[in-house]
């Protein structure tokens, strides 16, 4: 999926940010892109994980920045200077990435995590040279059995922010819970069996 979007919205030698870099699927995809890359991450597992991913040769003249830090506050990286944000936050707390790590998103219900992805997006903008691309990849959620729209809403904090929406991509999602039912009785009906890959640009 990262290398698809940075084909699609850069070009060799950008510089591309991940500030929910995991264990660095996107700066690896840069890499053997030709793309420059900074990654984030609240945890520190998934710096170490991601700097192991990056140990490889490729032909290629990268410069690969990586950082433990939060998505909410980059001040080390000057405004007006990266040319794609590629990203895949966490959805609410419904996958957990750390017990207890000071600011990280994973661990918040719903309304605490979008007043944390304002200051995210936020943070995009100001990074982002202006008309550069920034993806999100985001999914809905279910709470106490009812459908928590997380991927519109987390569209509204980057719409706030100032981004205007280019592309709303639609990525299938397998092994989702209630999709089985329907499936059997209409193959057109897919509930939560999607997420979104929200293109804004600046
Ligand atoms: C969905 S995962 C990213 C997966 C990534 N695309 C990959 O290829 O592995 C979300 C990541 O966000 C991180 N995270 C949670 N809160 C954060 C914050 N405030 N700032 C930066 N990273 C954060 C988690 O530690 C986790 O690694």
């Amino acid at each position: 999926m990262p290398r698809n979007l940075i084909l699609r919205y850069s070009n060799p030698e950008d510089w591309i940010l991940d500030q929910f870099m995991g264990s660095g699927t996107t700066l690896v995809e840069a890499k053997l892109l030709n793309r420059n890359a900074v990654g984030v991450d609240i945890n520190p597992q998934s710096v170490s994980i991601s700097e192991t991913n990056l140990q490889f040769l490729c032909g290629t003249n990268s410069k690969i920045f990586i950082r433990n830090g939060s998505a909410t506050d980059l001040h080390f990286i000057r405004d007006n200077c990266i040319d794609f944000i590629c990203t895949h936050p966490p959805y609410s707390n419904i996958i957990k990435y750390s017990k207890e790590i000071d600011g990280d998103i994973s661990l918040l219900e719903v309304n605490e995590f979008l007043e944390k992805m304002v200051k995210v997006a936020v943070e995009a903008y100001r990074v982002l040279k202006k008309g550069k691309m920034c993806a999100v990849m985001m999914g809905d959620v279910r709470k106490c059995g009812n459908v928590v729209p997380l991927g519109f809403r987390t569209m509204e904090c980057f719409l706030q922010a100032g981004f205007v929406n280019k592309e709303i991509i639609i990525k299938e999602q397998h092994n989702c819970r209630s999709t089985d039912y329907w499936k059997k009785q209409n193959n057109n009906f897919l509930l939560l069996a999607h997420e979104y890959i929200f293109v804004f640009q600046k």
